[in-house]
């Protein structure tokens, strides 16, 4: 098992490592979890926590429609409901859904309690759980309500992902990809001489993680070099937002693939290295089509961090390396 010090919290992963979940001090105990992680993934926390069979288990409904204030209030009053306080905990058993709704839910419910992540996507295990972002979506607005609060701690448990669909497991390996492009030439080396089936996936994640953590420990606000982790992600909200539009809602692994070949090639890296990140998408992924530019322009207009009309790129330097606030006016992309 490796464990990796966050800002005040421990990350653990590793195979089997559900015994080191600490639940001693705590008074009363909650579970979250979504239809599919009830079915999956708690069977397997309570089999090593016989305790868990006396929490309380509050199942939500799955997916982004879901991710709203509405959930929020049912998950607040069961903790009422149940008497849960200060000295209670709950538990985020689930992908990134279930971590950004009971991270926010835990972080507001008397000004705050406890909780612990143990994510059971590949994209949570390699982004969701690790920052302390947390919050839900308004209306369209993704993630439009929220705060930086921390965990207890997060434990990344890989014999979750045996159940994981394939299309989930290639939806979290975007953001892999990206960690590896802004800070792990090695790491990117591997993963292209690696067949995607036989990826080593407890190796990935732990230096995914390692590289996610440095980075937002040198910055857990986003004033600076936490931007980093945006890279492909502007021309990425472009593309879903383009598809939502279009009634046809695409992944947001699927768009940050697009968004790194679009992002790649407007980096200052050499051509070899564009070619070399394309061609490891395009055979390695089915993807939709990439919208034209003109198309992507009217939602780029909008984006949350443009600055006096220039839209602001994180781009790679090349790669394993990157660099922020990359201005580009309308007219020269
Ligand atoms: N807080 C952050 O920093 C941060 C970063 C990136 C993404 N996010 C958020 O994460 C969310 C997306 O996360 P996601 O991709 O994990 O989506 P998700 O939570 O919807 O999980 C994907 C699907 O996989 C299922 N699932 C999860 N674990 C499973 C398992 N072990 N076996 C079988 N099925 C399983 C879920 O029930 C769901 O149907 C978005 O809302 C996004 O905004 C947050």
């Amino acid at each position: 098992m490796k464990k990796i010090q966050s800002d005040n919290y421990q990350i653990l992963i590793g195979k089997n490592i559900l015994k080191n979940l600490d639940l001693k001090s705590y008074s009363k105990i909650a579970v979250l979890v979504d239809e599919k992680t009830f079915i999956h993934c708690l069977p397997i926390l309570i089999n090593e926590h016989q305790k868990l069979k006396q929490s309380t288990i509050i199942k939500i409904k799955g997916g982004e429609k879901h991710k709203t204030i509405n959930t929020v209030q049912v998950i607040l009053k069961e903790l009422v409901d149940k008497k849960f306080n200060r000295k209670s905990i709950l538990i985020n058993l689930g992908g990134g859904i279930i971590g950004d709704i009971g991270g926010f839910c835990a972080s507001i419910y008397k000004r705050g309690i406890n909780y612990i992540h143990i994510p059971t996507s590949l994209l949570a295990m390699v982004d969701a759980s690790i920052g302390g972002k947390v919050g839900v979506n308004q209306q369209c607005l993704k993630n439009n309500i929220g705060l930086f609060s921390n965990p207890t701690s997060v434990i990344i448990d890989t014999t979750f992902l045996k159940t994981l669909p394939k299309k989930e497991m290639q939806n979290g390996f975007a953001e892999v990809l990206k960690h590896a492009l802004i800070a792990d030439k090695n790491l990117w080396n591997k993963i292209i001489k690696t067949d995607f089936d036989l990826l080593e996936w407890e190796e990935i994640i732990k230096k995914s993680v390692e590289i996610k953590n440095t980075i937002v420990c040198s910055d857990p606000n986003e004033k600076n070099l936490r931007k980093k982790l945006n890279f492909a992600h502007t021309y990425a909200h472009a593309i879903e937002s383009y598809y939502l539009q279009k009634n046809n809602p695409i992944s947001h692994g699927e768009a940050v693939y697009i968004g790194i070949m679009l992002e790649s090639e407007l980096s200052e890296i050499n051509n070899e290295e564009k070619i070399q990140i394309k061609n490891y998408i395009l055979s390695n992924f089915k993807l939709p089509l990439i919208p034209s530019k003109n198309e992507l322009l009217k939602f780029l207009i909008h984006d949350k961090k443009n600055l006096n009309e220039l839209i602001n790129f994180s781009l790679l330097t090349k790669i394993g390396e990157c660099t922020i606030d990359k201005m580009f006016s309308i007219n020269e992309l």
